[in-house]
């Protein structure tokens, strides 16, 4: 039996890389978005319908799914309308909620790492959350929401920490460091850094993400982090692309320019409950993943 499966935000960075991948597996995919940071560029090649939606509206769909993973969501943790973030990510998530639970469907959801703000590390699912932005408060009031549905039916949230990989390159300023640092080095350009380059963050690349959504549709009900549990500083980051690029530039500091308050200084995210209850583990070691990312961009830029 062809599984039918809805990936919400599908011609965002992840939906879309998530919308090819299930493809490939042969499932039948509805791809939504409202395209507001989207772009059909990144669904090139994908066979099935898409949808235009803001996932906070309500719409019929006509078919039934087995499986939803919501995607969609304000990404960006600076945008500058705090309650279209708060209500369109919580709204769309009761939306989902509801559309799952008309089809008795599988719902597997983003969640972020960005709620964790500057608690200790590595970070734990269940260690106390510092909220810094209005799109960390909406991200903790989806799995609130989600804790209190967890013996009444599937739902699985994925706490993602810094993703990485093609099809990002629409989402602007809010793209990944390794991005951003990339195209700098590429012109001959020194990396800009923050200063001293001491920041560190767990990254983890799109296709690990991917790997994560599918274990999740067989795991347990809960809210699990998606990480590599690796911590990667600003300054080794830029080693890593110098030896992948096979160049020799050092990086440019500059002062931070974003409220320290609001900035998360240091991510690297337990990963124990993600190998115990998903059987999940991150496969994409930083060096190996970045080869693979920058052939991508190379071919397809
Ligand atoms: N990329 C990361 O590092 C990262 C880290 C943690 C969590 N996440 C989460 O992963 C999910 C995917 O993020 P992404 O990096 O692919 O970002 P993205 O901005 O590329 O994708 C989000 C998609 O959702 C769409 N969208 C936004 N609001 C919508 C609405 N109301 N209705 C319908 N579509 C809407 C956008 O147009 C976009 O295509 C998001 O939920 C995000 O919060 C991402």
């Amino acid at each position: 039996m062809v599984i039918k499966s809805l990936v919400t935000g599908g011609a965002g960075f992840v939906g879309s890389n998530l919308a090819l991948a299930l493809e490939k597996l042969g499932h039948q995919v509805v791809v939504t978005d409202n395209f507001q940071s989207a772009d059909m560029k990144n669904l090139e090649g994908f066979q099935g319908e898409v949808v235009s939606w803001d996932v906070s509206l309500p719409h019929s769909f006509s078919q039934k799914f087995d499986i939803v993973f919501h995607q969609a969501a304000i990404t960006d943790p600076r945008y500058p309308n705090d309650e279209e973030t708060y209500s369109k990510n919580v709204e769309g998530f009761k939306r989902m909620i509801e559309l799952a639970d008309r089809d008795g469907a599988k719902l597997v959801y983003a969640s972020t790492a960005g709620l964790y703000g500057n608690g200790s590390v590595p970070m734990k699912e269940s260690q106390e959350k510092q909220i810094l932005t209005v799109y960390g408060r909406s991200k903790l009031k989806m799995d609130e929401i989600a804790e209190s549905l967890f013996s009444k039916r599937h739902i699985v949230g994925l706490r993602y920490f810094n993703v990485f990989g093609p099809r990002e390159a629409h989402k602007g300023r809010p793209a990944s460091m390794i991005y951003h640092l990339y195209h700098q080095m590429k012109l001959g350009k020194r990396p800009r850094i923050f200063n001293w380059g001491e920041q560190i963050r767990d990254f983890i690349y799109v296709k690990d993400i991917v790997t994560a959504n599918l274990r999740a549709v067989e795991a347990v009900s809960g809210v699990y982090n998606v990480a590599t549990g690796v911590g990667t500083s600003f300054n080794e980051l830029v080693k890593v692309l110098n030896e992948v690029m096979k160049t020799q530039l050092e990086p440019e500091y500059f002062p931070m320019p974003y409220d320290a308050k609001t900035y998360q200084s240091n991510t690297q995210g337990d990963t124990h409950w993600a190998e115990e209850k998903m059987g999940f583990k991150a496969q994409w070691e930083l060096k190996k993943a970045i080869q693979d990312y920058l052939k991508w961009l190379q071919e397809n830029e």
